[in-house]
């Protein structure tokens, strides 16, 4: 094994729709009330994406944020790796739709598919092929256009999601005592549990037809509660590992960044690594769950607000559909 760290997020940045949706939109259109959505979800508002943002030109806005604090150009990129949950197309990849954009022409582009927790998938990849030589410069993204695949006469699923994309360069670093860089990762899945949170239709087992519209199987389906649970229980584990793997207490991390889905299981999540609220990062209110983009959004607000500072040590955990789950400790 290769001593850690041997790469860092040398640069991160963001993108968020203009259009802010309150809760009070929903009760226009939906039996739901502001009420509800912030007493069992946490949610206050979130971004939604005009007509001519895609994936990709969300994903390249925050590309040329990152890049531009990392100081590289798209021609020094190796490999660009994109996690989302809502491709712009099925074919071909996101990413190389990005790449494009970027006129990034020396790198390999692909996607990753594992849903909220895309980000931390795309940046243990990236640290795999900076391990293995295949890249010295890494673009890694999570970014989705989620009300493009939320059906928005579902009350238990509208609520949830807004679109969004986040962006970190990872490099490799010459490492070394107290370096900062990516301490440890951590993936795991269970597909046993697919069908808790998924889409019926539309892919090539059910590909798309007038029945699929009909039945509106092409949309995101899930059963909230048993999700629900089965988050706390994955992130918890996730947290463990992620420490485990650094050889790092919990009460030296200075802050717990979750994927934001719900306030609640945040709470959850944060009391069994035995985390007080001070030391977590919440804007659930701001966003709702933007799925990939939800680590590196929390992650650029935390530092934004000075609450992440050179030297920091921070936990991130995700948890989403497949289910997959995935944990990160790093020194900033
Ligand atoms: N407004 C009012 N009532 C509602 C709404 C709403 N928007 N949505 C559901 N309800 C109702 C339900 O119909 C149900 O009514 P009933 O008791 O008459 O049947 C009642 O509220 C309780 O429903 P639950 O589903 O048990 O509510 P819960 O407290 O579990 O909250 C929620 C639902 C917010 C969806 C929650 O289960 C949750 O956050 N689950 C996890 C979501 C998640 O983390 N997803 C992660 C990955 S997402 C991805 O990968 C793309």
């Amino acid at each position: 094994m290769i001593p850690r760290p041997f790469a860092e997020i040398a640069g991160l940045g963001v993108a968020v729709p203009s259009r802010v949706v309150t809760n009070a939109e929903f009760e226009a259109t939906l039996d739901t009330s502001d009420q509800w959505i912030v007493e069992r979800t946490g949610i206050r508002e979130r971004r939604y994406a005009g007509p001519s943002d895609s994936v990709a030109s969300l994903s390249r806005d925050a590309a040329l944020r990152a890049m531009e604090r990392a100081g590289i150009t798209p021609l020094d990129l190796d490999s660009i790796v994109l996690g989302t949950a809502s491709p712009d197309r099925l074919l071909p990849s996101t990413a190389c739709d990005l790449q494009a954009l970027l006129g990034a022409e020396r790198a390999a582009a692909f996607d990753v598919s594992a849903a909220c927790p895309g980000f931390l998938y795309a940046m243990t990849v990236a640290e795999g092929l900076i391990a293995s030589e295949q890249s010295r410069t890494s673009l890694v993204i999570g970014a989705e256009k989620l009300t493009a695949i939320t059906d928005m006469t579902d009350r238990s699923t509208a609520i949830l999601f807004g679109d969004a994309a986040g962006a970190a360069i990872i490099r490799r670093t010459a490492g070394g005592p107290k370096a900062r860089g990516i301490l440890s990762t951590f993936i795991k899945s269970d597909g046993r549990l697919g069908d808790l949170l998924y889409r019926p239709g539309g892919g090539a087992a059910e590909p798309l037809s007038q029945a699929v519209l009909t039945a509106r199987s092409h949309f995101i389906r899930m059963a909230g509660r048993e999700v629900f649970k089965s988050a706390v229980l994955a992130m918890s584990d996730a947290c463990d590992q992620a420490l485990e793997r650094a050889g790092v207490k919990a009460d030296e991390i200075d802050l717990l960044i979750p994927h934001q889905a719900n306030v609640r299981i945040i709470e959850a999540t944060a009391k069994h690594a035995g985390m007080p609220m001070e030391r977590v990062m919440v804007n659930v209110d701001r966003y709702g769950n933007t799925s990939s983009a939800s680590i590196p959004l929390a992650i650029d607000q935390a530092v934004e607000e000075g609450r992440v500072r050179p030297g920091s040590l921070i936990l991130l955990v995700s948890f989403g559909a497949g289910f997959t789950w995935a944990s990160a400790v790093v020194r900033w």
